[in-house]
């Protein structure tokens, strides 16, 4: 495994416990390598890579459209391995642990893009949301863009100290059950007017909670807004409280049904 080349002050470590967030400036990796995973992600978006068994879809839309309005790649990984030789990969892993302790792993990954001049807002919403309610999880992310991501671009936003609170209730975007992205539901418990925008240089990085809410908006650039998120985590432990997720229940999207299809037709071809 590649060596890592950067580790966090005792300060942005107290910063991040207590914001939920954390955003670095510094590169997490090197001109070079940015260049070499930007051909990779590039392609792996070309070709969709994962479409058929429904990890690549569009987060913000019904995947009906010729093109995708915010198109997602969940395991990227697994189509190019080599992207977790890279020195982001072992960097992100080393401040993973900074945080987490030397138990943390590393979880999924996954990679969203936001094509030039396009790239709906990815709404407000909370991570664990998405996940299994029966689950305590100890995780975070971290967002690394590999290209400039200035606000305009869709950079992340974050509402500091929200990860002290429990997941709040999500829907679909526009109550759309053939949508997988979700929104925080309209609530006073939180207040949008504290958010803080985290724009980043290539190769930066901003880490946040698994509840911290978080949101990027439009690219209203020029340039495609590429973000490589890498997910690491604690082994998680189960809840005594069980929790209801309903948004996630009610869903019927088409990357659902391609993931299913794709299922039964492995399982057929190893009973045949
Ligand atoms: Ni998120």
């Amino acid at each position: 495994m590649v060596a890592p080349t950067i580790t966090i002050s005792a300060d942005e470590v107290a910063f991040y416990h207590r914001e939920g967030y954390l955003a670095v400036a510094r590169s997490l990796s090197t001109p070079d390598e940015l260049v070499m995973v930007r051909g990779i992600y590039d392609r792996l978006f070309t070709e969709m890579a994962g479409w058929e068994q429904g990890s690549a879809f569009d987060l913000a839309g019904t995947d009906d459209d010729s093109e995708a309005s915010l198109p997602q790649i969940l395991g990227p990984s697994k189509w190019a391995p080599e992207l977790k030789e890279t020195l982001y990969y072992a960097n992100a892993y080393a401040i993973a642990k900074q945080l987490l302790g030397p138990e943390c792993q590393m979880g999924g990954d996954h990679a969203i893009l936001k094509p030039a001049f396009k790239g709906s807002p990815a709404p407000w919403h909370q991570d664990e949301a998405y996940w299994n309610p029966d689950i305590e999880y100890h995780s975070l992310s971290v967002w690394v863009p590999l290209q400039d991501a200035p606000v305009e671009s869709g950079c992340l936003h974050f509402v500091p100290g929200t990860h002290r609170m429990e997941v709040l209730s999500h829907h679909t975007i526009g109550h759309d059950p053939r949508i997988h992205a979700l929104e925080i539901d309209p609530s006073d418990r939180y207040d949008l007017s504290t958010a803080v925008a985290c724009p980043l240089r290539a190769g930066g990085a901003t880490l946040h909670y698994s509840r911290t809410m978080h949101y990027a908006g439009p690219n209203l650039t020029d340039r495609p807004r590429r973000a490589y998120i890498i997910g690491f985590g604690i082994p998680p432990t189960r809840r005594a409280e069980p929790r209801d997720f309903y948004w996630n229940a009610g869903k019927q999207t088409a990357r659902q049904k391609r993931a299913a299809d794709a299922l039964a037709k492995r399982q057929a071809e190893t009973a045949r």
